[in-house]
């Protein structure tokens, strides 16, 4: 049996982020810690685009944020270089909030049971773009989003949380995912919280969490 894993720790967690685009999730995990619901630390933010709002509200908040640009680089050396920002910044947690490349399995391989994604469906239904419209077109009538370990398959790794959308009569694919987009918001930093804060392992691909030890009451 393979021993709980334990984040807990006696200084804040080390949160990373890769993001592409407009960083909503990015933004709900800072307000999470701004309200002290996660109790961590945004370590390093990196964009592989230049104009993405979410770079931009991290370099307007003072963060350590990056932008690396992709071109003239092979897949490798990118991911080379988003390692190196990552290990300096001491990262327990790598979360990818709309990062819009997929991660050399190297990379991936570095990072063993560190990097987490949200996607906006119940995986294994639906990976990979658009996951909102497939469902929409597959004509389902409930979806949701969820969040995962990021392994070397697409959108294939354990999950750890998942939320569910009801198709209600009348919702078009924007609606859909927008009221998809609010769940994402509420699990993405309770997820992070959670691993933070509760010891888990894996049994196969099953996350199992464990119970938080009971703190010893203080002697009088
Ligand atoms: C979200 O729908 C997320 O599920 C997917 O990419 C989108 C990112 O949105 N992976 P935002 O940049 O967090 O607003």
């Amino acid at each position: 049996m393979v021993d709980f894993f334990e984040h807990r720790r006696p200084s804040k967690a080390r949160l990373a982020v890769l993001l592409s685009g407009r960083g909503s999730n990015f933004q709900a995990i800072v307000r999470a810690i701004d309200q002290g619901a996660i109790w961590a630390e945004i370590a390093v933010v990196i964009s592989n685009r230049e104009q993405a709002l979410g770079l931009e509200f991290a370099r307007q908040r003072g963060m350590n944020a990056h932008f690396v640009p992709v071109a003239g680089r092979t897949r490798e050396a990118y991911d080379a270089e988003l390692a190196t920002l990552l290990e300096a910044a001491n990262a327990d947690l790598i979360c990818l909030a709309g990062y819009m490349r997929l991660l050399t399995p190297d990379f991936v391989r570095r990072f063993p049971n560190k990097i987490l994604n949200i996607h906006p469906s119940l995986l294994p239904a639906f990976p990979g773009l658009d996951a909102q419209q497939q469902a929409w077109d597959y004509g389902v009538q409930y979806t949701g989003c969820t969040v995962h370990f990021v392994d070397e398959s697409l959108d294939g790794g354990p999950i750890v949380m998942q939320a569910i959308v009801e198709v209600k009569p009348g919702e078009d694919a924007h609606s859909l995912a927008d009221h998809i987009l609010e769940q994402e918001h509420r699990i993405y930093p309770q997820a992070v919280e959670r691993l933070l804060t509760v010891p888990w392992r894996f049994e196969g691909r099953r996350l199992i969490w464990g119970e938080i030890a009971a703190t010893k009451p203080e002697q009088s």
